[in-house]
């Protein structure tokens, strides 16, 4: 297809990132997008002029000119609204979680192998300029194998961000609390490196918010390589302190927060090899702890969407593949809500 793809967008909170990427896109239109608030429609066709507003998402769905549809709604309407959006001939990129239970999830997935349309799901951050090198140090056995990993999402959100919207913090809407909404990211990136899981034993509880779902959540991870891990989040943690993913290994350990490095030690290895990996991939950690509109990457899979649309290949992230995190995260939740460690098959 040498053709630009015509892209929409629906739901207006981070979709505004997916508009603006697809605007900047070399290789899409942006055609439309669609929000039951008025106000947020009257602000893209300001700053998008010819974009085209829609109140209604079955009216969005009958313009022929739309080849893919951002879905970015509260995450428990993911699965319905996707399934539709590929029902009527659209090909689909998904926010994360894809959605709150791996039955809906499934649905998602049940919907692109029977249109065989393009669906993809967004979790940036195997986009993260850290990720190259730390996959490559375990998938090559530079680390050895891996004895433990430790990773933690301290983060802090206001009690005013989960009233913005009324579904965020609901089990009903949002699907849990810290774990399912920020911290999805770093259980897609931890079973991502660390390989499949064999068993997870949580705790979690409600201590800074007046919210019906978790703001902590503690989990003891067992891999079915034998390495086990620690796995913390949390949205109580002032002012938003890290993304911690640190990888120890029989042959070396690798520490980093977030999109930087912070720490490349392996046995023998070169004194000024640690120094050269700080100096590439090291820094700050991202600031999404502290601020959610500062979370970053969404070119990237956009980007990657209308690629795989237009050249005919699978996008980077399947919804089989972000279905895992769904059930790495409903699995934390069952153990916390049942006292009991829960097995993986
Ligand atoms: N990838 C990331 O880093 C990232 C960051 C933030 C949010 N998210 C995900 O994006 C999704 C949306 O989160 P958000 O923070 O943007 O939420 P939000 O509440 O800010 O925005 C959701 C928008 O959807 C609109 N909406 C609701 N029902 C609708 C309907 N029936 N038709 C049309 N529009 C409708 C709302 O009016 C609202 O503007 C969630 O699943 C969240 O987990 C991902």
């Amino acid at each position: 297809m040498c053709k630009k793809a015509g892209y929409a967008v629906v739901g207006l909170g981070v979709g505004m990132a997916h508009v603006k990427a697809a605007a900047q896109s070399k290789r899409a239109n942006l055609i439309a997008v669609c929000d039951l608030i008025q106000e947020k429609l009257d602000k893209v066709a300001t700053e998008y002029p010819g974009t085209l507003t829609y109140q209604s998402f079955d009216e969005m769905l009958k313009n022929p000119d739309i080849d893919i549809v951002s879905i970015c709604l509260p995450s428990a309407m993911h699965a319905e609204f996707a399934v539709k959006a590929m029902e009527a001939g659209k090909n689909v990129l998904v926010e994360k979680p894809i959605d709150i239970t791996v039955e809906a999830a499934m649905k998602i997935e049940e919907a692109r192998v029977r249109t065989g349309l393009k669906a993809g799901v967004v979790h940036q951050n195997r986009n993260n300029a850290d990720m190259p090198p730390i996959l490559d140090a375990v998938r090559s056995g530079k680390i050895g194998d891996l004895v433990y990993g430790d990773f933690e999402v301290k983060w802090y959100r206001t009690q005013e961000y989960y009233d913005n919207g009324g579904w965020r913090g609901t089990w009903e809407m949002d699907g849990g609390g810290s774990l399912m909404n920020q911290a999805v990211h770093t259980v897609d990136l931890m079973q991502w490196i660390m390989g499949d899981i064999e068993s997870i034993t949580s705790h979690m509880g409600i201590y800074g918010h007046d919210i019906q779902t978790e703001d902590l959540t503690v989990s003891l991870v067992k891999f079915k390589s034998g390495a086990a891990a620690t796995f913390v989040s949390t949205t109580c943690a002032y002012p938003g302190i890290n993304t911690g993913i640190k990888i120890y290994g029989t042959k070396g350990s690798i520490e980093a927060d977030s999109d930087t490095l912070q720490l490349w030690k392996f046995i023998g290895a070169d004194e000024n090899e640690e120094k050269e990996m700080l100096e590439k991939f090291g820094g700050n950690g991202a600031a999404a702890a502290l601020d959610p509109t500062l979370c970053t990457g969404h070119t990237s899979m956009v980007e990657d969407i209308i690629a795989a649309v237009l050249d005919d290949r699978d996008p980077q992230i399947l919804p089989t593949e972000a279905i895992k995190s769904v059930r790495i995260v409903t699995s934390v939740y069952e153990s916390a809500k049942t006292g009991k460690t829960i097995y993986f098959d």
